[in-house]
């Protein structure tokens, strides 16, 4: 089996849904696993650590070695709790992985400021506190994966999600550069888009639909991306239901204007602007 003997893992919201698979799995493959879980509710009020804890207990039963974190991600505080319980109880660090979420949906036009923040704070901000304090750890051993929870709701847009789909749009950014910075230290940072039924998708999705979406599906691509063998940084991944599609973004060949043009130039052009026959994977021309 590929590397991740020994391993030591943050998966943050462990507690349940998707990250509860992650943590059974990577477990089962010989990780140990900080099961990180706040316990509170689907908006993120609340707290308790029951959640962590039944994971554990699962893992343990199972002959496997967890150990339960019920920090909040969200601050950096939190997060350097988190990666603290890694290295007080297992000596190391190697993988995080950003799964902890709420959800606060309603239309663009009703959004306040509170659901705005409370949502960046978890996702984004979250995904940043802990794995800007396991980032150190990763470039002294020259080994570290990171692997964040994006959506199809950032990458594609969803009615109602405008506080939720950017900040996992924001996490793809933060990949982007991540790998890049890690490159030379054997950091990899990927992005996942999952699919499931878990309490966060059981009134968003119809049980006919969600009955073909074990989390259990998703688990063993957040796996792969966790090993030793794995080489690819900087990807994003779509997979749920047994499918797993890589996303790329790419650009069209565009069209080139010898002198600042005008609106209208670029009225009659668009056409072919925006025309994507043969585009090719965007790059960073400044990169
Ligand atoms: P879930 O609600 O079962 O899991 C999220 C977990 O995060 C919960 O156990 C919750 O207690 C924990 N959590 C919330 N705030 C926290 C905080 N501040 N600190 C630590 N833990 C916290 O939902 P699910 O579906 O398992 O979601 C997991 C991740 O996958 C989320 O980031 C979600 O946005 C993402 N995702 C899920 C999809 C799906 O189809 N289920 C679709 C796209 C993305």
């Amino acid at each position: 089996m590929p590397g991740l003997k020994n391993r030591v893992v943050v998966v943050t919201g462990a507690g349940g849904g998707l990250g509860r698979a992650y943590a059974l799995l990577l477990a089962r493959a010989g990780a140990r696993v900080v099961v990180n879980d706040l316990g509170g509710a689907r908006d993120g009020s609340g707290e308790g650590t029951a959640m962590a804890d039944q994971v554990v207990a699962e893992i343990e039963g199972e002959g496997g070695q967890a150990v339960a974190n019920y920090d909040s991600v969200a601050t950096a505080e939190g997060a350097r709790a988190i990666v603290g319980t890694a290295l007080d109880t297992f000596g190391a660090i190697h993988g995080v992985v950003n799964n902890a979420g709420i959800l606060r949906d309603t239309a663009f036009h009703k959004m306040t400021d509170a659901d705005w923040e409370a949502v960046q704070q978890v996702h984004l901000f979250g995904a940043y506190h802990v794995t800007r304090a396991a980032w150190p750890h990763f470039r002294e051993q020259g080994h570290g994966r990171v692997v964040m929870a994006s959506s199809t709701s950032g990458l594609y847009g969803n009615f109602g999600q405008s506080n939720y789909g950017t900040a996992k749009a924001a996490l793809v950014g933060l990949v982007n550069t991540l790998a890049l910075e890690g490159a030379k230290y054997n950091i990899l940072a990927n992005a996942i888009a999952p699919m499931a039924a878990t309490r966060m998708t059981e009134d968003v999705a119809p049980a006919e639909l969600l009955a073909k979406l074990p989390a259990e599906q998703v688990a063993p691509i957040v796996g792969y991306l966790l090993t030793d063998e794995c080489t690819d940084s900087g990807t994003v991944v779509v997979a749920g239901g047994g499918q797993i599609h890589r996303v790329q973004l790419f650009q069209s060949a565009g069209v080139t204007f010898p002198t600042t043009p005008t609106i209208d130039d670029v009225a009659a052009q668009w056409a072919r602007i925006t025309d994507m026959t043969g585009a090719v994977p965007g790059v960073n021309p400044v990169g």
